[in-house]
This record gives C-alpha cells, sequence and structure tokens, in this order.
C-alpha cells in the first residue's frame, strides 16, 4: 500500500481523509498532543487494522475522539456530573475520559473492557476531519507499538509508510505529550496517565483531590488502586539504555565523568563543560513536553547506547513529561 501524504490546510485533503475513514482504512491525523492513528471506531474491522499495523497488544484499549458532548454522551451509558465539569472546564483539549462503554461501540475498541476512553481533541484539523467524517474515530497514538510518540508527520512515516492509507500533515504538535486519562467510573477520579492537563489543573476545577494510580510507578509509590491496561507494556522506548539523573547539574556532571555514557540529554540552557556528545529537550515543562519525544527519536538514530538525563521538574505538565521519560528509561532513576 502507497501511503498518501494529505495536507491539513486543505480542504480537499480533509474530504479525502474522511472517505477513507468511513471506507474503513487507517489515517494518520494531528491531534494537539501527537499524531493519532484513525480509524471508524463503530467498526470492527477498521479498528482491528490500527492493531495489526501498530503491531499493538490486543489487550490494550484505545481512545475514541468526538467531534462535542454530545457525540461522547451517545457512546456511553452515564455522563456523572464530574464529566460534565471536566468536560465544561477542558474539552475541547488534552483530556481522556474512562466511563462506561455503550454496547454498540465494538468490544475490539476497549479490547474486551466495559469501558471506553473518549476525549474531544482541541487541534482545528482534527476537529474538521471528524466533522467532515461524521463518525468516532478510535485512535491511538500513531507509532509503532513501543516507539516514542510521533509529534511530526515524518514521525509516523518512519514508523507506517506502506502499511496505512494517508497521512494528514498539519505541522508540529503543539503539546507533544499524550492527553491526561482520568478513570470517572468511581466515586474518586482516578488518574491512569498524566498528560496535558494537569493534576493540579483537575483538582482545581474539581475543588477536591483525585487518587494517582501507583502503576504511575515508583514516581508515585504512596497511593494505591488499578492500573490501566497500557501501563504494563514498555512505552515510549528507545533502543538506548536511559538513565534519569535527579539533582543539579554538578551533581549531574559528576554521575557522568563517573559513567561515561555515549550522551547527554540535558535542558535548553545547561552549560555543558563535559567532552560528551548532547542533545537538549528545553527548559520550560511546556518546551519539554514539545521536544520530549523527538529527542528521544535522535537518541536510537545517533546509535547512542547509553544516555544520561537530566530529570525534568514533577509539577504541573512536568509529571507528564517525567512519566514518559521514567518508562522510556524502564524506571532508571539516580541521585
Ligand atoms: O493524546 C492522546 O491521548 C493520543 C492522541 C492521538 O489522542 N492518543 C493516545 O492513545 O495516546 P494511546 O493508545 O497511545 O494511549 C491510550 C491510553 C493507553 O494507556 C490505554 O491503556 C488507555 O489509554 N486506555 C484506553 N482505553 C482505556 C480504558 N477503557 N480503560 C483504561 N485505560 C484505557
Ligand atoms: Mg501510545
Amino acid at each position: 500500500m502507497r501511503t498518501l501524504m494529505l495536507e491539513a490546510s486543505s480542504f480537499a485533503d480533509i474530504e479525502l481523509a474522511a472517505q477513507l475513514l468511513r471506507a474503513g482504512e487507517l489515517v494518520a491525523i494531528p491531534t494537539e498532543t501527537v499524531y493519532g492513528l484513525a480509524a471508524n471506531a463503530l467498526d470492527e474491522a477498521a479498528v482491528a487494522k490500527i492493531f495489526a499495523a501498530k503491531g499493538r497488544p490486543q489487550d490494550n484499549p484505545l481512545i475514541v475522539h468526538v467531534y462535542d458532548r454530545e457525540q461522547a454522551q451517545s457512546l456511553v451509558k452515564a455522563w456523572p456530573f464530574t464529566a460534565q465539569r471536566l468536560a465544561e472546564a477542558f474539552w475541547p483539549g488534552p483530556l481522556t475520559f474512562i466511563l462506561q462503554r455503550e454496547e454498540r461501540v465494538p468490544g475490539i475498541v476497549s479490547a474486551g473492557l466495559s469501558t471506553l476512553a473518549l476525549r474531544v481533541p482541541s487541534h482545528l484539523a482534527a476537529q474538521a476531519l471528524l466533522w467532515a467524517a461524521g463518525i468516532p474515530l478510535a485512535a491511538p497514538s500513531a507509532n509503532r507499538s513501543g516507539s516514542p510518540s510521533p509529534t511530526l508527520a515524518s514521525h509516523v512515516l518512519d514508523d507506517l509508510n506502506g502499511k496505512i492509507a494517508a497521512v494528514l500533515d498539519a505541522g508540529p504538535c503543539a503539546i507533544g505529550v499524550e492527553s491526561t486519562v482520568l478513570d470517572l467510573t468511581r466515586e474518586i477520579p482516578l488518574l491512569l496517565r498524566p498528560g496535558g492537563v494537569s493534576v493540579e489543573q483537575l483538582e482545581s476545577v474539581l475543588g477536591r483531590r483525585i487518587e494517582l494510580s501507583p502503576a504511575l510507578a515508583h514516581a508515585l509509590p504512596t497511593r494505591e488502586a488499578a492500573p490501566s491496561p497500557g501501563m504494563k507494556y514498555r512505552h515510549y522506548a528507545p533502543r538506548a539504555q536511559l538513565t534519569l539523573v535527579r539533582g543539579d547539574l554538578r551533581s549531574f556532571f559528576d554521575y557522568a565523568v563517573r559513567e561515561k555514557p555515549d550522551g547527554l540529554l540535558v535542558f535548553g540552557s545547561d552549560e555543558i563543560s563535559l567532552n560528551l556528545p548532547v542533545l537538549r529537550y528545553g527548559d520550560s515543562p511546556e518546551e519539554q513536553a514539545r521536544q520530549l519525544f523527538a529527542r528521544l527519536r535522535e537518541v536510537d538514530e545517533l546509535g547512542w547506547r547509553t544516555v544520561l538525563v537530566r530529570c525534568p521538574p514533577k509539577e504541573g505538565l512536568g509529571l507528564a513529561v517525567y512519566n514518559r521519560l521514567l518508562r522510556a528509561a524502564s524506571f532508571r532513576e539516580v541521585g
């Protein structure tokens, strides 16, 4: 199959992408977080193609993207008050709700779970496409299972060229890490994945604390509850072995001198006086989120086998950046 390159700025290309999706084909689409690999969520055979193209484990459920709140409500059995509050505050945007799945959504979308993950993306091309297609779109990140999520159309092609019908190119993704996944089927909302909407933002709108899944890991050892299926897989993983180094630049240097890694992944303005190759991933949490996945791809392109990484802060959007890095490092953290 030849993978078509489509332009999100072209109305004709959006219409073509919508036609392909209605016909049961796979199209990679831009969102504000990362590129998604979309298929008609109500077409079981189309959704099965997503798992095949990505090499995704069959028990890892997908997020369904919808045009608005009304379409979201039509796919779930109940719409709790917390969903209403959070949708008013954060939709369209990088927040995914877990709710009880309505039967007309095929079980394959949720890998057989009785629940469904839903979000309304804020990216204008994604909205235009959802409107033009007129169907809900199941879309995991458009990478090969296990590799870093794509934040450029070229990342999608690197992983999936020839396996999907088209890529709708809209340039770099504005946020750069995936959506926050929040389980709303419980009395107290449970954070399954930190992402584009921060814990602080969620708690401020809800006026109460939320719970953090212990599967977020060693990072957050004190809280407890059940994990999301996706969490058991090694995600965002470059081939290189990453080690996160906590603490200041001085202790980072000390560690680097001792370990002699192939390369360093540091903040944008760190002054590095060591004779080692360096990649940078920004200073603010927003810059770091935007740049992280592209840098992880570069680490592999450069053939680095061992990499020391400056540990980001864990507040706000930083928690999502930290979570992706910790998983890329298979939880190796020192300092
Ligand atoms: O920003 C995003 O969320 C991107 C863009 C394309 O929207 N999508 C994305 O999808 O990151 P994916 O498949 O890479 O990650 C979905 C996560 C997985 O960890 C999965 O296990 C979890 O959401 N998930 C999906 N459905 C679930 C469910 N019913 N219950 C619990 N977790 C679920
Ligand atoms: Mg993914």
